[in-house]
């Protein structure tokens, strides 16, 4: 019942808003955490809120959910992807044409499978890297000391920015919840503070701590 929900072109826009709704609030713990970052105390707060989250005994089935969500989320929008090139054999031209999209909106697939790229590259970085030689905050603050790896990761922000910036006002359309203009300004906002929150974090490292 639920599948058969799901499988058509507008259930699987529907699950797709809702998915996408889930990973900003994931988005949003993030980088509430990583803004221990910030504190000053040779990641004291940053290192002490790691450990708290590796011991929860939550930890595990809340990873198996958030995986399970942004698989499902990558596979949703490739599909609807596909289902409109498929009603749509000419491309984006024709919508450029019925307005109210623009170039953010049009690229959405691209910077949503770059996200990914970047989650593979991080996670490996980051959550699945050797700890032996450090801590974890020692960790990111070396990783960021690197010029190219903190340009990258400025960059990579800046590309999610734009995903984060149209995906958001997209989701509510799609759950039939129109707040017209005030919903324009709101996701340019959410997407300044998550994107420009954690694009901040490799710029602000590696320019106080690299002479
Ligand atoms: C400057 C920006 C960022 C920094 C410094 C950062 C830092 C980190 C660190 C240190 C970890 C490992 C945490 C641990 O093992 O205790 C981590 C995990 C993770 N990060 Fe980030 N992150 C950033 C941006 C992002 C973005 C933009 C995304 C999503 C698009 C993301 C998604 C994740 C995910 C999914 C995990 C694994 C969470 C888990 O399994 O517990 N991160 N990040």
């Amino acid at each position: 019942m639920l599948a058969r929900l799901f499988s058509g072109s507008v259930g699987k826009k529907f699950a797709m808003a809702l998915t996408g709704l889930a990973l900003y609030v994931f988005l949003a713990g993030h980088l509430a955490g990583n803004l221990l970052l910030f504190k000053g105390d040779g990641g004291a707060q940053f290192n002490a809120y790691s450990e708290y989250l590796l011991r929860h005994p939550l930890l595990v089935p809340v990873e198996l959910g958030l995986i399970a969500v942004f698989l499902a989320h990558v596979w949703l929008a490739i599909s609807v992807s596909l289902d409109n090139r498929r009603a749509r054999p000419q491309g984006y031209q024709v919508e450029r044409v019925s307005g109210g999209r623009n170039w953010a909106s049009a690229t959405m697939l691209y910077s949503g499978l770059f996200t990914f790229l970047f989650l593979v590259i991080h996670l490996r970085n980051f959550k699945y890297a050797d700890r032996a030689g450090g801590t974890l905050y020692e960790l990111v603050i070396r990783s960021f000391q690197t010029p190219l790896y903190a340009g990258g990761y400025v960059l990579a922000m800046i590309l999610l920015g734009f995903h984060l910036w149209h995906s958001f006002q997209s989701a509510f359309q799609t759950l039939g919840i129109d707040l017209s203009r005030r919903l324009r300004s709101l996701s340019i906002a959410v997407c300044l503070v998550l994107a420009g929150g954690f694009g901040v974090i490799p710029l602000w490292i590696y320019l106080s701590t690299v002479r």
